[in-house]
């Protein structure tokens, strides 16, 4: 598969290009630096691109079988340009003609019970409060996409540099956490489920949590 991958550059994006590099997938890597560090195949191509340009991103997925996303606001950027990086990707996908979106997003909008999502529990810290309702505002954006063949793939609610170990659950719009309660995954598994759901074609049109 000719995989478009936005965020290439990223913690998460890295290990998403290596886990579809892996299984001799076509990347091209994309972040505002054309720069991904720590990724070398000659099936891969890092370049320059603004994904809140949505004539940039059709320029981009011309000639790809799938978009996959691991955008992510930089540090000093109000999260609120997720919406805007959302808008972009949809509509730049419909230009180049794309269908296939996996869209790496919060845990945050993930139910933790009947009416409760992750982000409206006390213990969700308050820091992260402004990321998961741009987050949510973003997936509400892709959920009007029926003529997009989207995925959202939330991460657990911790997600770190770890192993991969291939093991990994998915829960449809809920978080998922093991026994003892506790929502986690490494990047690498994070990345062999973003891997899984692209080439298996399933979970079109659904909000999937991840974790153990
Ligand atoms: N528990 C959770 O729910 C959880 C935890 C962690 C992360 N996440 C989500 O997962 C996603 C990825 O996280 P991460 O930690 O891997 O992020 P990250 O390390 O900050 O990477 C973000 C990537 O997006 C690129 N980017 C940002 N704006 C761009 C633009 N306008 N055009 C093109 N590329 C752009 C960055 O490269 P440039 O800056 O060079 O453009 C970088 O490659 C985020 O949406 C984050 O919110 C969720």
């Amino acid at each position: 598969m000719r995989v478009l991958l936005l965020g290439a550059s990223g913690r998460i994006g890295r290990r998403v290009a290596t886990e579809l590099l892996d299984r001799g997938h076509e990347v091209t890597g994309v972040s505002r630096s054309g720069t991904v560090e720590g990724v070398d195949d000659p099936s891969f191509v890092a370049v320059s691109g603004d994904a809140t340009d949505p004539d940039a991103v059709a320029r981009l997925a011309t000639g790809h079988d799938a978009v996959a996303s691991a955008l992510g606001p930089g540090e000093d950027e109000d999260p609120a340009v997720l919406v805007e990086l959302m808008d972009a990707v949809v509509e730049g996908m419909r230009r180049a003609s794309v269908d296939r979106l996996v869209w790496t997003g919060g845990a945050g909008g993930l139910y933790v019970g009947p009416d409760t999502r992750l982000v409206e529990t006390d213990e969700f810290p308050d820091e992260w409060e402004g990321l998961a309702r741009s987050a949510i505002e973003a997936y509400e954006v892709l959920a009007e996409a029926d003529d997009l063949e989207w995925t959202y793939l939330a991460p657990a609610a911790v997600i770190e540099p770890g192993e991969r170990t291939g093991d990994y659950r998915t829960a449809e719009g809920e978080l998922v956490a093991d026994e003892e309660g506790d929502s986690y995954i490494s990047m690498e598994d994070f990345a062999v489920a973003l891997a899984d759901v692209l080439e298996s074609g399933e979970a079109v049109h659904t909000c999937l949590g991840t974790g153990y």
